[in-house]
């Protein structure tokens, strides 16, 4: 997350490598801003729907910016032959496509032809497999071409190539950094699949690179709405003086989705919603939620921060989950009909769960976190209920309960805030009514076709880790789920049906009932107005 130098917010800490002196011919940046060093970008997977869909993009949007440096070149290594302007061709194809489309992230409109011909003429294809020495020979050779240069490996992949990759970057001794200039990884989730995976993986990984190589990336970090949790509680006076035990109620941290498994069956079936979603993505927005204020935006005091809530979380026992697969509905079929699905699948499509932060500002202050595919709505998005306030004053009054105050957080599709609270209804009687005051980030801002991993791969450029996971927070986040995930008492978790378009399983209802509490309704009126 990189801060604008010389503001008052800025970062203290200068990135760790070299910037270009040279001309750059990319359109300008937007002020304050540098662009990123030099550098080689390698994408393990450039036939792959990430590099499609979310890297090109970004890099296309970072070339409008003009936060690339001239000296920048992208080779995407794939099986199976291909001509480098073949490869140019379907990438700009699909960006067009995608630009084009509105249900798109990446809905640009027109693509600025003059920045995707500055990034095509960078773009070279290479031919390889991801297990064969020949391939990393390729690679070595073609690197030390430009010897001591920056390099980042980008890992998109499935994650069964993770290690081999890393293995042979190592043994081939590209992952050495010379005097001044870096070699970086950066990998997708899943970071393993349990506890035990994830620590091999970390070991596996750090036996041939540094802690300070390895870029883990969350995509929910990129989002600007996830990054603004900070600012949304650090840079006003109003939300942390109550942002404690004392006066929060609960939190509720939603990510809800209307789709279904998207032809992903296969690795789905395998997954499930609660290892997909729970540890990583909610974990996440808990994090930003309930982490300490860092000392400054420096990557190690976020990160400490961070680290010090996936420590403090509770182990989650079965009594704390609730697990859902989604059935026949109003929206369409049940997974057990989706194709690559088992027909007695048991694969939990919607996870719930309560979660206890043992710390001194969050103690007894339960998080309802709940993901799911095939929901009513699609809705992410983090509530912070507050304590109710003492009802004397109102009990000679026709007012029976007071609806309590909740600040909303949007993450997606809606972009902003809303605030719940109570006013006075106008009339000669005391009554009181619940209203809401919203803020809508496209009423404040111009709309930008960010796909999210804008910011992640320019602060990977800049060698400015603080979006991204550091190996403890990963391993204790799995710590926190092992139990459900390997019970050492009872069998596996009870999955409970939903319809399709529903809100869920109804144990999902009676998991927070058992406090006293509800979840938010996903069909809300206000928000699918926007
Ligand atoms: C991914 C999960 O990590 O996040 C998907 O694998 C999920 O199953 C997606 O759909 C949600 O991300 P977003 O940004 O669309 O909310």
């Amino acid at each position: 997350m990189s801060t604008t130098p010389n503001t008052p917010t800025s970062a203290s800490r200068e990135p760790s490598c070299k910037v270009s002196a040279g001309p750059h011919e990319a359109p300008s940046s937007p002020a304050g801003k540098r662009p990123a060093p030099p550098c080689t970008l390698v994408i393990f997977g450039a036939g792959g729907d990430l590099t499609k869909r979310l890297l090109m993009p970004a890099l296309y949007n970072l070339a409008v910016d003009g936060l690339l440096d001239d000296g920048m070149k992208i080779i995407g290594v794939n099986h199976g032959e291909r001509e480098t302007s073949v490869w140019r061709e379907d990438l700009h194809k699909s960006l067009q496509q995608f630009a084009a489309d509105k249900a798109s992230t990446f809905h640009a409109g027109k693509l600025d032809d003059k920045a995707w011909d500055w990034v095509a003429q960078r773009l070279e294809y290479m031919a390889g497999e991801f297990e064969t020495d020949d391939t990393f020979a390729k690679l070595k050779q073609k690197l030390d071409q430009s010897p001591g240069g920056n390099v980042i490996f980008y890992l998109a992949v499935t994650a069964r190539f993770f290690k081999p990759i890393v293995e042979h970057l190592g043994k081939a001794g590209l992952l050495k950094e010379g005097e001044g200039s870096f070699r970086r990884i950066v990998i997708e989730k899943p970071f393993g699949t349990d506890l035990a995976s994830a620590r091999d993986l970390n070991a596996h990984i750090l036996s041939y690179a540094d802690e300070s190589q390895v870029y883990r990336i969350d995509h929910f970090l990129g989002k600007d709405t996830v990054q603004s949790i900070l600012a949304v509680r650090f840079a006003n006076a109003l939300f942390e003086p109550i942002w404690r035990r004392e006066y929060i109620d609960s939190v509720q941290i939603t990510a809800a989705e209307t789709i279904g498994v998207e032809g992903r069956g296969k690795f789905y079936e395998q997954t499930g919603a609660f290892r997909d979603m729970l540890p990583n993505h909610l974990f996440q927005l808990l994090g930003m939620v309930a982490m300490e204020p860092p000392n400054s935006f420096d990557a190690e005091a976020v990160r400490d921060k961070k680290a010090e809530i996936s420590d403090a979380i509770q182990p989650l026992t079965a009594d704390d989950v609730v697990f859902g697969q989604y059935e026949k509905g109003p929206a369409g079929v049940g997974y057990r009909e989706e194709p690559d699905v088992a027909p007695d699948s048991t694969t939990e499509t919607y996870a719930a769960a309560r979660v206890y932060v043992e710390n001194w500002r969050w103690a007894g202050v339960p998080f309802y976190l709940r993901t799911g595919k095939r929901l009513a709505a699609r809705r992410t998005e983090i509530s912070v209920q507050l304590k109710p306030v003492p009802f004397r004053l109102f009990r000679d009054t026709p007012v029976d309960a007071l609806t309590p105050n909740v600040l909303t957080l949007r993450i997606d599709p809606a972009h902003g805030t809303s605030f719940d609270f109570n006013v006075k209804t106008p009339g000669p009687v005391m009554q009181i009514g619940a209203v809401q005051s919203s803020f809508d980030y496209a009423d404040f801002f111009a709309e930008r076709a960010n796909v999210g991993y804008e910011t992640l791969l320019y602060d990977c450029m800049l060698g400015d880790e603080t979006l991204f996971q550091r190996a403890d927070s990963i391993e204790t986040s799995w710590c926190a789920v092992d139990d459900v995930l390997h019970p050492k008492t009872g069998g596996a978790m009870p999955v409970h049906g939903y319809a399709a378009g529903s809100e869920g399983p109804a144990e999902a209802d009676a998991l927070l009932a058992r406090d006293g509490h509800a979840w938010r309704p996903l069909k809300q009126d206000a928000v699918e107005k926007k």
